[in-house]
């Protein structure tokens, strides 16, 4: 008892912000000199990409009302069969990811993060969008497009690889699609060298929460996925698990 007690302690270390005291920031690469990585994970140049309807082209997305998507906002499990449309996708992606200032070096985005780092990629498990294929699609937060990945046979054979690698929480197959973020944690650690982890933790939770309130916007629902098997998300969207990994899902349906 008193050994896991310990344990306990010594991993509340994480949410703690000593780290800096000890961190030389003299040294991280940012100071060093070295080039930042890319804002956007490189994509080969003739990979299938399809274009979502841009913010200033939107039809159907109203000005729903903060307050009532707040009071509206909890954990949806249970979906309907409608799918959701480009649309409602783009206003989604745009919302938890998307640009919405290009200053050259850099972007603002419509969430926060730590020193504008922005560690995250946006991966989606399409199950029943209008005209999409089911499969694996990244987003690409500075074109406002989505890049095909790979298939996966049928939508049940995808729903029920994501149930599996859910440890069998087989309601993240049901909606529309999952949210699948993965962490480039060198994004970060170029600036913040050891002092980065806690900060991608709590950026991760402005990027899901914006996708909760966006989600009531539309009718649909989501709901945050943080228990998973690693290693089978981080094969289910082909990622090397080392230096980007999975950090945290959530599938959207529609009420
Ligand atoms: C970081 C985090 C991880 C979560 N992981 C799961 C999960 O793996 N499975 C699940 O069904 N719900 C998960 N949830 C949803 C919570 O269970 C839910 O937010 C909580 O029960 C409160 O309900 P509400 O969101 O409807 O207010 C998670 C929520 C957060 C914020």
């Amino acid at each position: 008892m008193k050994e896991k007690h310990e344990d306990m302690k010594k991993y509340r270390y994480f949410l703690k912000d000593n780290i800096r005291l000890i961190t030389d920031f003299s040294q991280t690469d940012q100071s060093l000199g070295v080039k930042p990585p890319p804002i956007e994970k490189p994509f080969p140049i003739e990979s299938k990409r399809i274009v979502l309807a841009k913010p200033d082209k939107w039809q159907n997305i109203n000005e729903t009302g903060l307050i009532s998507a707040i009071k509206n906002r909890r954990s949806h499990r249970k979906y309907s069969n409608e799918p959701l449309s480009n649309e409602e996708l783009s206003f989604l992606l745009w919302a938890t990811q998307g640009v919405k200032k290009n200053l050259g070096s850099t972007v603002l985005r419509n969430v926060p993060s730590a020193g504008n780092r922005h560690p995250f990629e946006t991966y989606l498990c399409i199950l029943n969008v209008v005209d999409f294929e089911p499969g694996i699609y990244r987003y690409l937060p500075l074109e406002h497009e989505l890049l095909f990945e790979f298939g996966y046979g049928s939508r049940q054979e995808l729903a029920e690889k994501i149930g599996i690698a859910t440890l069998g929480q087989f309601f993240t197959g049901t909606g529309a699609v999952v949210f699948i973020w993965t962490a480039i944690p060198y994004r970060t650690e170029w600036r913040y060298g050891i002092a980065s982890h806690k900060v991608m933790a709590i950026d991760a939770g402005h990027v899901c929460q914006n996708l909760y309130l966006t989600s009531e916007a539309v009718g649909a629902g989501a709901c945050a996925i943080a228990a998973y098997n690693q290693e089978l998300m981080d094969k289910l969207i082909k990622v090397d698990g080392e230096d980007e990994f999975v950090i945290y899902l959530a599938p959207v349906g529609k009420k």
